[in-house]
């Protein structure tokens, strides 16, 4: 064959090549692959779905839908917590958490309590109230005591009561807070966290909350 010959035959050949892609094909055709690109496009979708659900349920926090459960201390915790004087006692107690893909587990916590003067304690910690009430939805003294989070709302570490000082020290950053739970000392935001107690049928009941570190507000971050 010829050079001429040669290209003439590769010419032909990529002519065909080419208007095989632009042939638009038959109507059959064409309402085939709208179809196909449309299923396509409708199972992403699907797919997308089923997966985007659980991953925003997890950035919810579970107890921000609901309300928290009250966990009930045990007698002897709070007959200490009636002796209380002028020391917080530290009250354990358990609770059940579930986390989005986890089953539902009992977890164990503790919290501070104060016996407070309801005057004294409320003109320590203005932060809690406005106009004589509580700053939070929930009553802060109640029976004469306050509950406090364990958590620093610093970045989070669990503060310890120092005897000697006789103030709440947290090992971490060096924050110190009076037994009232007002800030003293340190890089915290804020004051100590009070939280809810209720007496339900002669026990004592407690709520855990988290709250949001490093801010001055209170925000809830989970029940659990
Ligand atoms: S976490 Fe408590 S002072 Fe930083």
């Amino acid at each position: 064959m010829s050079k001429h010959a040669a290209a003439d035959a590769s010419d032909g050949a990529q002519r065909k090549i080419l208007s095989a892609y632009d042939d638009p094909g038959t109507a059959e055709e064409i309402s085939r692959r709208t179809f196909m690109a449309n299923a396509t496009l409708a199972i992403g979708g699907i797919v997308g779905l089923v997966l985007a659900v659980p991953i925003v349920g997890s950035l919810i926090p579970e107890g921000g839908k609901t309300q928290g459960t009250w966990s009930p201390l045990t007698a002897d915790e709070f007959k200490s917590l009636q002796t209380a004087t002028d020391t917080p006692v530290k009250l354990t107690f358990s609770f059940k958490a579930k986390d989005s893909y986890l089953p539902e587990q009992t977890l164990q916590q503790y919290v501070w309590g104060i016996k407070v003067d309801d005057s004294k304690f409320e003109a320590a910690r203005p932060d809690l109230f406005k106009d004589g009430k509580s700053d939070l939805p929930y009553d802060v003294i109640n029976m004469n005591f306050v509950i406090f989070s364990p958590i620093c709302p610093h970045l989070g570490c669990q503060f310890l009561w120092s005897p000697d000082s006789k103030r709440f020290a947290c090992p971490c950053h060096g924050s110190q807070f009076s037994l009232d739970g007002e800030h003293l000392a340190g890089p915290a935001p804020r004051g100590l966290d009070p939280l809810p107690l209720r007496e339900q049928s002669g026990t004592a009941e407690v709520q855990w909350i988290r709250y949001k570190a490093s801010v001055e507000n209170r925000i809830v971050v989970s029940y659990t």
